[in-house]
C-alpha cells in the first residue's frame, strides 16, 4: 500500500484497523438489519421471536416489532468493508446499502459489485488521483489492488492488449453522480500511461498545438465551455452525452481519438430556470478576463443586459469564470483552431447573446411585426456578417415556397420571436457539433491504430414530474444500455455454461427489457408514429395522441393511460421502464421532432461572410430537404442532407451507432451514485441511493453474479497456476491432459467442491473460491519461498562459516608470532639482529644484480623471439587488411543490397497500413451499410405493409366502382325509358293537338253555321215577333242554345291556355333530359376514366415498385407516397361520383315525379279533349236537333204564315162582307 502514497488510507484501511474491525464481537443469530419506516433499514439486534413476529431493538433505542421477512441477516465482521460485494455471505439490499456507507464514511468512494464498480460522489477532492496513484494502479489486476476506477482502466487496456479486442467503460448514473468526473478520470489515465512519448504536433505552420495526449486532454474544457451549465443539481452539469474512443497503436500506446456526442439541450440558450444558468461560456465571455471580447462582441460585462441568459443565476460559487475562460481560449488555440475560426466561435456566442435583445412590436392595425430598433440587429448581424436590414426583413417577412414559387408571407410578432429563438439555439447546436466534428479532425492522426477504448458518459434513468421528449430519449437510451447489460451480463454468461456444457437451470431474469424498446422503436412504435404524425401537415399533438392510443392503449402492456393525481403535472401516457412508470407530456413533440427554422434567415446564413457561420448551414436545405448536421466521429463532415429527418430520427440513428460500436467491445460498467441532494460530503441518504441502486441493475447485477459462476479458468492456466497447491497430484514426467490434471487437483485440495465446475474449456468457479485458491497458493508460494530463501541463507552461512574459521586460526598464528617477538624484543642478541639487519642488504643487491643478469639475457631471448614473431604478424595483418578491405567491399555492396531490402520492407509495411486502414473503412462502411440495410429492410416492410394496405383499398375502391357502374347502368335504363315514355306521350301530344285543331276548326265551322242560323233565325225571330206564343217559344229555346255555346267557347279557351303551359314544361323537361343525358355520358367518361387508372396505374406500378424495392427503396418510398395520395384522390372522387350519382338518382326520381304528373295531366287534358268533343257532339247533335226543329219551326211557321195569310184573307173577305153587311 505504501505505493499509494497519501491516498493509501482512501483506499484501503491499514493492516491493524482491519484485524480490529475483524475482532469485532459480533452475534450471528442476534444482529440484523430492520426496515425502518423513515430511514429505510436500520441495524439492530433481535429481543424476541414469536409466531411471525419479531422484536428488534435498533441502534438508536427504538423497539421495533416486524413480520419475519423484514428482517435481514447481517454479514460476519469479516466482511467489513468489503471490496466486492458479491462476495458476501448474505447478499440484500440492507447488505448492499450499509456496506456502501461504511465504505463511503470512511472515504473509500470506489466499491465493486460483481461487473459493475460502484462509486459514490465524495463531494470534496479526495487525494485518489495523484500521480503516484497512477503509476501504483499500472499492470495491477483487478483482484490484487483496492476498487478504484483506475484498475477498471488499466484492466480495460490490459484486456485490451491481451484479449486483442475493443474496450468500452460506461459510466452512467444520475446527473451531478459524478460520470463527467470519472470519465476525465480515465482518460487522465490512459493519457499518462499510454502517452504516444513524441511530440509530434509542434509548431506547424505557427499554430501553437499540443500533443495528441494534450488535446485528448484539451477537448473537455473546451466542450465543458459549450455543453455544460448550472443546474440545481449540478454546478456543472453536462447537458450533453458523449462517447469518447481512444484509438492505440499495436504496441499500445495512444494512436488517436474520436468524440461522439449525444442530445445536446439547446433550449437552454434561450431560457433557464430560477436556479440555473446557461451554458458557460456566456459567462465566460463576460467576465471581462479578455477586455478584447467584450469589444469584439459588442456586449457589455453585465449578463443582465442579455435576456437569453439571465433568467436565472449568472454566477455560480464554485466556478471561477475568469480562470475558466483562459482554460477554454488555450484549449481552442491547443485543438488547432484557426484564427478566423476562433474568432468565429467568438462572435456566434456575441451574435446568440444579442439575439435575445432583438424586440419587434406590432404594426397598427395589423396582424405584422416589424422591428423596434434596429441597433440591436445592427450588432447580430454584424457579428454573423450579414446585412442587418436583410436580416430584419427575413425575419418580419419570410419566403415561403409554395408549390414551384416563393411567396411573401407576414409574420405576428410572436412568429418572429419564436423563429428568433429557434435560430439562436440553431446556431447555438450546430456551433457546438461542428466543434465536436474539428476535434475529431484534430484527433484524428495518420498513425496506426488497433483497437480503442470507448468511454461512454451519458445521462442517466430519471423520472421527473414533467417528462418530455428528451426525457424520453434519454430514458430510452438506458433501457438500451440496460439492455445490453443484461444482455451481457446474464444472457451471455448463460449461453457460456450451455457452451460449457455445465448444469444449469436458465434463469429468466425478469428484465425482459424487450416489450419496452420494442414499442418506442419497432415500426408502428411510438417514435414512428411521431415521425409519421410530423410528415402530415394538419397533424397536431391531439391526433398524435391519438393515434399512439389506437395503436398501444390495452395492447401493449408497457404502454398505459396516466393515473392522474393531485398536483401532478398533466400527463398524457405512461411508460413501463425496467426502473419505474414515467408519465409523458407529448405537448409540442411535433414541433420539437421537425424543429422548423426561418429558411430565408438561413439562406442568409449561407451566404454570411463570417465562413464558419456559412459552412454551419451549408448542407441545410430545409424541411423537406433535411438538417442533420452529422453530429460527430469519423465520419465528421459526411453529410446526409438529402432526406429530410426528424431529431427523434437522427437520435435513434445514433443511437444505433453506438450500440452496434459497443456491442462490438468488452464492456466495463462504472455506476455513479449521488449520496444526497444536498451536496453534503459524507452524509447518505437510504431511500435516495437504494433508488439508484435499484434504477441501475446494480442489486439485480450482485444476485445473478453470486447464482452463477462468475470465474473461470482455462484448464491449462488452471493447471500451471494452481499446481503448486498440490504438486504430488500431478506426477511429474508422466502424461496428463489439462482438464484430469486440473480434475484431480481440485479434488486433492481442501475447499468447497460444490463451488465449482467442469466444463469442456474451462474451471467454473463460484464467486470467492479463486480468491480463496489464490490465498492457498500465496501460502503455498510462501511455504516454497521460505524453503528456498532457508536454503540459500544456509548455504551463504556455511560460507561465511568457513571464512570465520579461518580469520579464527590466521588470529592465532598472528597472536603467537606477536607474542613471541615482544618475548625476544628486549633479548641483546635481539638488539644486535636488528642493527645488523640494515647491512646485510649491499650482500643481498649483489645477489640481486646477478639474478638481474640473468634475467636480462633471458629477456633478450624473448625479445628476438618476439620481434621473429612480430615480423611475422605483420605479413600477417598486410595479408589480413587485404582481406579486410575486400570483405569491406563487400559489405557495402550487401548493406546496398539491405538498404534496398529495407526501403521495399518500408514500402510494403505502408501499403500493409494502407490497405490496414482500407479495411477498416471498409468495415465501418459495412457496418454502415448493414445499419442502413436493416433500416431499409425496415423500411421495405413498412412499405410493403403499405402496399398490402394499398391493394386492399384499391380492391375495396374497385367494388365501389363496380356498384357505381350498376347504378349508372341502372339510371341509364331508367332514362332511357323515361325518353321512351316522353316519346310516346309527344305523340299523343301532337295527335291531341290534331285533334283539337280538327274540334277548332268543326267548332269554327258550326260558329259559322250558327251565324248563319242566327242571323237566319234574327231575321225569322224579327219576322215572327209578331207572330203568336209559339215563335216566342222557339226564341227563348234559341237563346238558351247560345248560353251554352258561349260557355262551350270559354272552355275550349282555357283549355287552350292549359294546352301551351303543358307544352312550355315538356319543353323544360327536354331540356332537363338533355342536361342529364350530357352529364351521364360525362359521368361515364369519367368513371371509365378512374376506371382505368385505378385498374393500371397503381397496381401496376405498385407491382412494379414491390419488385423494385429491394433495390431503389428510396425511389419506393416516392412513389409510394404518390400512389397513396393518387389512391387519396381516387377515394374523394368515388365519393364525389356517388355524391353525384345520388343527386342523378334524385334528379331523375323528380324528373319521373315530373313526369307522372305530366301524364295524369295530358290524360286530364286527354278527358277534358274528350269531354268536350262529346259535349260537341251533344251540342252538334242538338244543334241538327235545334236546325231540324228549326226547320220544322219554319215549316210550322211557313204553313203558319200561309195560314195567317189565309186568316188574313178570309178577314178581308169578312171585313169586306161585313162593311157591305153594314151598306
Ligand atoms: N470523485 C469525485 N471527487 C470529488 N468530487 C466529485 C467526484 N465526483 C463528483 N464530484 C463532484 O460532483 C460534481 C458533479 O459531478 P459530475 O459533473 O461528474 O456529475 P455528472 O454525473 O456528470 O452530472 P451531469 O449528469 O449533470 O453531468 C462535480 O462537479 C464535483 O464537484
Ligand atoms: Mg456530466
Amino acid at each position: 500500500m505504501a505505493a499509494f502514497g497519501e491516498a493509501a488510507p482512501y483506499l484501503r484501511k491499514s493492516e491493524k484497523e482491519r484485524i480490529e474491525a475483524q475482532n469485532r464481537p459480533f452475534d450471528a443469530k442476534s444482529s440484523v438489519f430492520v426496515v425502518h419506516p423513515k430511514e429505510s433499514f436500520v441495524k439492530g439486534t433481535i429481543q424476541s421471536r414469536e409466531a411471525g413476529k419479531v422484536t428488534v431493538q435498533t441502534e438508536g433505542g427504538e423497539t421495533l416489532t416486524v413480520k419475519e421477512d423484514q428482517i435481514f441477516s447481517m454479514n460476519p465482521p469479516k466482511y467489513d468493508k468489503i471490496e466486492d460485494m458479491a462476495m458476501m455471505t448474505h447478499l440484500h439490499e440492507p447488505a448492499v446499502l450499509y456496506n456502501l456507507k461504511e465504505r463511503y464514511a470512511a472515504w473509500m468512494i470506489y466499491t465493486y459489485s460483481g461487473l459493475f464498480c460502484v462509486t459514490v460522489n465524495p463531494y470534496k477532492w479526495l487525494p485518489v488521483y495523484n500521480p503516484e496513484v497512477v503509476l501504483a494502479y499500472r499492470g495491477k489486476k483487478r483482484q490484487e489492488a483496492p476498487p478504484h476506477i483506475f484498475s477498471i482502466s488499466d484492466n480495460a487496456y490490459q484486456f485490451m492488449l491481451n484479449d486483442r479486442e475493443n474496450q468500452s467503460i460506461l459510466i452512467t448514473g444520475e446527473s451531478g453522480a459524478g460520470k463527467t468526473v470519472n470519465t476525465k478520470r480515465v482518460i487522465q489515465y490512459f493519457a499518462t500511461i499510454a502517452a504516444s512519448g513524441e511530440k509530434k504536433k509542434e509548431e506547424q505552420s505557427g499554430k501553437m498545438q499540443g500533443t495528441l495526449e494534450d488535446q485528448i486532454i484539451s477537448a473537455n474544457p473546451l466542450l465543458e465551455a459549450f455543453g455544460n451549465a448550472k443546474t440545481v443539481r449540478n454546478d456543472n452539469s453536462s447537458r450533453f452525452g458523449k462517447f469518447i474512443r481512444i484509438h492505440f497503436g499495436a504496441t499500445g500506446k495512444l494512436a488517436s481519438a474520436d468524440i461522439e456526442t449525444y442530445l445536446l439541450e439547446k433550449s437552454r440558450v434561450t431560457f433557464q430556470l430560477k436556479a440555473e444558468r446557461s451554458y458557460h461560456i456566456f459567462y465566460q465571455v463576460t467576465s471581462n478576463k479578455k477586455p478584447e471580447l467584450i469589444d469584439m462582441l459588442l456586449i457589455t460585462t453585465n449578463p443582465y443586459d442579455f435576456h437569453y441568459v439571465s433568467q436565472g443565476e449568472v454566477t455560480v460559487p464554485s466556478i471561477d469564470d475568469q480562470e475558466e475562460l483562459m482554460a477554454t481560449d488555450s484549449a481552442i488555440d491547443i485543438l488547432g483552431f484557426t484564427a478566423d475560426e476562433k474568432t468565429a466561435i467568438y462572435k456566434l456566442t456575441g451574435a446568440v447573446m444579442h439575439y435575445g435583445n432583438l424586440k419587434f412590436k406590432q404594426k397598427q392595425r395589423e396582424e405584422q411585426a416589424e422591428p423596434d430598433g434596429t441597433e440591436v440587429a445592427d450588432k447580430a448581424a454584424y457579428l454573423m456578417g450579414l446585412n442587418s436590414a436583410d436580416l430584419l426583413k427575413a425575419l418580419c417577412y419570410p419566403r415561403v415556397k409554395v408549390g414551384n414559387e416563393y411567396v411573401t408571407k407576414g409574420q405576428t410578432v410572436e412568429q418572429v420571436n419564436n423563429a428568433v429563438g429557434a435560430l439562436a439555439k440553431a446556431v447555438y447546436e450546430r456551433m457546438f457539433l461542428w466543434m465536436v466534428v474539428r476535434i475529431n479532425q484534430q484527433l484524428d492522426t495518420k498513425q496506426p491504430r488497433q483497437y480503442f477504448i470507448g468511454v461512454l458518459d451519458i445521462a442517466g434513468f430519471e423520472i421527473f414530474d414533467f417528462n418530455s421528449f428528451e426525457q424520453l430519449c434519454i430514458n430510452f437510451t438506458n433501457e438500451k444500455l440496460q439492455q445490453f447489460f443484461n444482455h451481457h451480463m446474464f444472457v451471455l454468461e448463460q449461453e457460456e455454461y450451455k457452451k460449457e456444457g455445465i448444469e444449469w437451470t436458465f434463469i429468466d431474469f425478469g428484465m425482459d427489457l424487450a416489450a419496452c424498446i420494442e414499442l418506442i422503436e419497432k415500426p408502428m412504435g411510438i417514435f414512428s408514429i411521431l415521425e409519421e404524425e410530423c410528415m402530415f401537415p394538419k397533424a397536431t399533438d391531439t391526433s398524435f395522441k391519438n393515434k399512439l392510443y389506437d395503436q398501444h392503449l390495452g395492447k401493449s402492456s408497457n404502454f398505459q393511460k396516466p393515473k392522474p393525481a393531485k398536483g401532478k403535472v398533466e400527463a398524457h401516457f405512461s411508460l413501463v421502464h425496467y426502473a419505474g412508470t414515467v408519465d409523458y407530456n407529448i405537448t409540442g413533440w411535433l414541433e420539437k421532432n421537425k424543429d422548423p427554422l426561418n429558411e430565408t434567415v438561413i439562406g442568409l446564413y449561407q451566404k454570411s461572410s463570417v465562413k464558419t457561420l456559412a459552412l454551419l448551414f451549408a448542407n441545410y436545405g430545409g424541411a423537406d430537404a433535411g438538417q442533420l448536421y452529422a453530429g460527430g466521429g469519423k465520419k465528421g463532415g459526411k453529410k446526409k442532407g438529402s432526406s429530410f429527418q426528424t431529431v427523434s430520427a437522427l437520435f435513434r440513428e445514433n443511437l444505433n451507432k453506438l450500440m452496434t460500436n459497443l456491442r462490438s467491445t468488452h464492456p466495463h460498467f462504472v455506476r455513479c451514485i449521488i449520496p444526497n441532494e444536498t451536496k453534503t460530503p459524507g452524509a447518505m441518504e437510504h431511500e435516495l441511493v437504494l433508488h439508484q441502486l435499484r434504477c441501475n441493475g446494480v442489486l439485480e447485477g450482485i444476485r445473478i453474479c453470486r447464482k452463477g459462476f462468475p470465474s473461470r479458468v482455462l484448464y491449462a492456466d488452471f493447471k500451471q497456476r494452481y499446481r503448486v497447491l498440490n504438486a504430488s497430484a500431478i506426477p511429474e514426467g508422466q502424461f496428463m491432459d489439462s482438464k484430469k490434471a486440473s480434475e484431480k487437483l481440485l479434488g486433492s485440495i481442501d475447499v468447497d467442491h460444490t463451488q465449482y465446475r467442469f466444463g469442456h474449456t474451462k474451471v467454473f468457479f463460484k464467486a470467492g473460491l479463486i480468491g480463496l485458491l489464490e490465498e492457498m497458493r500465496d501460502e503455498k508460494l510462501a511455504e516454497i519461498m521460505t524453503m528456498t530463501q532457508a536454503r540459500c541463507r544456509g548455504f551463504l552461512m556455511r560460507v561465511e562459516y568457513r571464512k570465520m574459521v579461518e580469520r579464527r586460526d590466521s588470529i592465532f598464528c598472528i597472536q603467537y608470532n606477536v607474542r613471541a617477538f615482544m618475548n625476544v624484543k628486549h633479548w641483546p642478541w635481539m638488539k644486535l639482529f636488528f642493527k645488523i639487519k640494515p647491512l646485510l642488504k649491499s650482500a643481498e643487491s649483489e645477489k640481486e644484480m646477478a639474478n638481474m643478469k640473468q634475467e636480462f639475457e633471458k629477456t633478450k631471448e624473448e625479445l628476438a623471439k618476439s620481434e621473429a614473431k612480430r615480423k611475422e604478424l605483420e605479413e600477417k595483418m598486410v595479408v589480413l587488411l587485404q582481406e579486410k578491405n575486400d570483405l569491406q567491399l563487400q559489405v557495402q555492396a550487401e548493406a546496398d543490397s539491405l538498404a534496398d531490402a529495407e526501403e521495399r520492407c518500408d514500402q510494403l509495411i505502408k501499403t500493409k497500413i494502407q490497405l490496414e486502414a482500407k479495411i477498416k473503412e471498409v468495415t465501418e462502411r459495412a457496418e454502415d451499410e448493414e445499419e442502413i440495410n436493416a433500416e431499409l429492410t425496415a423500411k421495405k416492410r413498412k412499405l410493403e405493409d403499405e402496399c398490402s394496405e394499398l391493394k386492399k383499398d384499391i380492391d375495396d375502391l374497385e367494388l365501389t366502382l363496380a356498384k357505381v357502374e350498376k347504378e349508372k347502368h341502372a339510371t341509364e335504363n331508367k332514362v332511357k325509358n323515361l325518353t321512351e315514355e316522353m316519346a310516346a306521350l309527344d305523340e299523343t301530344i301532337a295527335k291531341l293537338t290534331k285533334e283539337k285543331k280538327a274540334l277548332q276548326e268543326a267548332h269554327q265551322q258550326t260558329l259559322d253555321d250558327l251565324q248563319v242560323e242566327e242571323d237566319k233565325v234574327n231575321t225569322l225571330t224579327k219576322a215572327k215577333i209578331k207572330l203568336e206564343q209559339q215563335v216566342d217559344d222557339l226564341e227563348g229555346s234559341l237563346e238558351q242554345e247560345k248560353k251554352l255555346r258561349m260557355d262551350l267557347e270559354r272552355a275550349k279557351r282555357k283549355l287552350e291556355g292549359d294546352l301551351k303551359l303543358a307544352n312550355d314544361s315538356i319543353m323544360d323537361l327536354e331540356n332537363d333530359k338533355q342536361q342529364l343525358d350530357e352529364k351521364l355520358k360525362k359521368k361515364d367518361f369519367e368513371i371509365s376514366q378512374i376506371q382505368t387508372a385505378s385498374r393500371e396505374a397503381p397496381k401496376l406500378g405498385l407491382s412494379l415498385q414491390v419488385r423494385e424495392l429491394e433495390g431503389e427503396v428510396d425511389a419506393e418510398q416516392k412513389r409510394s407516397a404518390e400512389a397513396v395520395k393518387g389512391v387519396r384522390k381516387y377515394e374523394r372522387r368515388v365519393k364525389e361520383l356517388t355524391y353525384q350519382s345520388e343527386e342523378d338518382r334524385k334528379n331523375i326520381l323528380r324528373l319521373q315525379d315530373l313526369v307522372d304528373k305530366l301524364q295524369m295531366k295530358v290524360k286530364s287534358y286527354k278527358r277534358q279533349a274528350e269531354e268536350a268533343e262529346e259535349l260537341s257532339n251533344v251540342n252538334l247533335s242538338k244543334f241538327r236537333k235545334i236546325q231540324h226543329e228549326l226547320d220544322e219551326a219554319e215549316e210550322r211557321a211557313d204553313i203558319a204564315e200561309s195560314q195567317v195569310n189565309k186568316l188574313r184573307a178570309k178577314s178581308r173577305e169578312f171585313h169586306g162582307k161585313k162593311i157591305e153587311e153594314e151598306e
